[in-house]
């Protein structure tokens, strides 16, 4: 290991000992996690690289229905001067061979949205510890899978919601925590991302995976990056509980208009049926009066924005203007007051002792505090810093939404994943003192 790799190390464990575990950086510098790949495409080969930062990994397998795909993977693993992994590939269930293996102290997944919680529940079954990618799960049915899952083998999953790692919902965070909203009643968030020519169809045109689940459903597909620092901001499952959910769509337009546009009315899409529409507003309700307004918006023109915003009995912070309103502590009560001295202030302790590192990575340095902590628990076999409960609670918007988008917006009951546990639950994101 050299200097920057064994400081690095070091750094990471000053974040987890301030969790409150037994984590002490030179010990664990020395101990070794195992990691299996599985879906090695474009979030799995960059998960892979940025697992190979860290010295404690090692990558002995590899899987990826495309044997290029996990080719690459294990190239990236070689160039980092650790072994060749072995590869398993070229069908659907090559995972299986993986998950068999007795190297592997865990997993993580990075398929397409229908095998992460198949694949996620298997690998518990196997006795791997997981990472799994967003969402978690498509339906109901696959967010309890999960959770059996866990109960049943003692084996945790975490699902890799990056953005709740960010430096910014982080510290809004703090200030929460800190009282310097009051007490909390509303946030808003969104996926606003326009996918159509990028993520769900290439740049001709032809379907990815995505696409048939545009098709196929109309619901919010994605709702999890908005959600997951809503989840702490509310407390939600540690001292309140989602109740209930409506969700709307719009009309769905956006994706023929889109190939009419850029490749004529004659192009099989400008005409094909696609059930999802274009925005689906979903309003969750917590059996504590509180309400959260999630928004999908994957379809049509527009720059990328998640739309956060709280507001509590002293005042708001809104993403969109990069600011806040404190009763009391920020100038005119009509004016909106710059975030970034409040950013400074109430920066999480996470950010003070990763962030030089974690900027020099994707999502805005998110990505390296999210794999940075996981491979901590990994090494100090210590809970994940983002619990499946957190996991399956974002996820199970996607079968949610579908269902009342169906039933014309009528409310559906929010499933209590913690079992009547919230009311007792305490607070464990991010719980670091500051
Ligand atoms: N957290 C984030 O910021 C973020 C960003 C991008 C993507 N993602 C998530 O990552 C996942 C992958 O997205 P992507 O953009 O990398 O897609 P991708 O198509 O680039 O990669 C998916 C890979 O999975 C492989 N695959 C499909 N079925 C498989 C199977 N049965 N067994 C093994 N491999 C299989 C494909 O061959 C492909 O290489 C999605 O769930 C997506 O939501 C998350």
């Amino acid at each position: 290991m050299n200097r920057r790799d064994f400081l690095r190390a070091g750094m990471s464990g000053l974040a987890l000992t301030a969790l409150g575990t037994a984590y002490t950086s030179g010990a664990s510098a020395q101990k070794n996690v195992r990691i299996g790949m599985i879906g090695t495409g474009n979030r799995g080969g960059y998960l892979t690289g940025l697992l190979c930062k860290f010295p404690e990994v090692s990558i002995p397998a590899v899987c990826d229905l495309l044997p290029e795909a996990a080719g690459r993977a294990a190239e990236t693993v070689e160039k980092s001067g650790r072994p060749r992994p072995e590869i398993h590939a070229g069908d659907e269930y090559a995972y299986r061979k993986l998950l068999s293996r007795d190297d592997l102290d865990a997993v993580v997944i990075a398929t397409p949205w229908d095998w992460h919680a198949p694949m996620a529940v298997e690998a518990m079954r196997a006795g791997k510890r997981v990472g799994v990618e967003v969402p978690a799960a498509v339906s109901v049915a696959e967010c309890w899978d999960l959770v059996r899952a866990e109960q049943e083998t003692g084996k945790s999953c975490m699902m890799l919601e990056n953005w709740s790692f960010r430096d910014d919902n982080l510290a809004v965070l703090n200030m929460i925590r800190a009282g310097l909203l009051g007490g909390i009643l509303h946030c808003q968030c969104a996926y606003a991302h326009y996918c159509a020519g990028y993520w769900a169809f290439d740049a001709d045109g032809n379907d990815r995976w995505p696409a048939k689940f545009l098709e196929k459903y109309n619901r919010d597909q994605y709702p999890t990056h908005g959600l997951g620092p809503v989840l702490s901001w509310l407390d939600i499952n540690c001292g309140d509980v989602f109740e209930s959910l409506t969700a709307t769509a719009t009309a769905s337009v956006g994706l023929n208009a889109y190939f009419r546009r850029k490749f004529g009315p004659d192009h099989p899409n400008a005409t094909r049926r696609f059930a999802q529409g274009d925005i689906v507003t979903s309003v969750l309700r917590t059996r504590k009066g509180k309400t959260v307004v999630v928004t999908y918006d994957i379809n049509l023109p527009r720059p990328y924005d998640n739309q956060w915003l709280v507001q509590g009995t002293l005042g708001v912070y809104s993403h969109e203007h990069n600011a806040v309103m404190i009763e009391g502590k920020t100038g005119d009560r009509h004016d909106w007051s710059p975030f970034d001295p409040w950013l400074e202030e109430y920066r999480h302790p996470w950010w003070k002792t990763m962030g030089a590192e974690a900027l020099q990575h994707g999502h805005g340095g998110a990505d390296y505090i999210e794999m940075r902590l996981f491979v901590n628990a990994l090494v100090e076999d210590a809970p994940f810093p983002l619990d499946l409960i957190d996991g399956v609670t974002m996820s199970a918007v996607v079968g949610l939404s579908e269902q009342s988008i169906a039933a014309g917006g009528t409310p559906v009951p929010f499933p209590d994943f913690t079992g009547g546990a919230w009311e007792t639950r305490k607070p464990t994101f991010g719980m670091v003192p500051r």
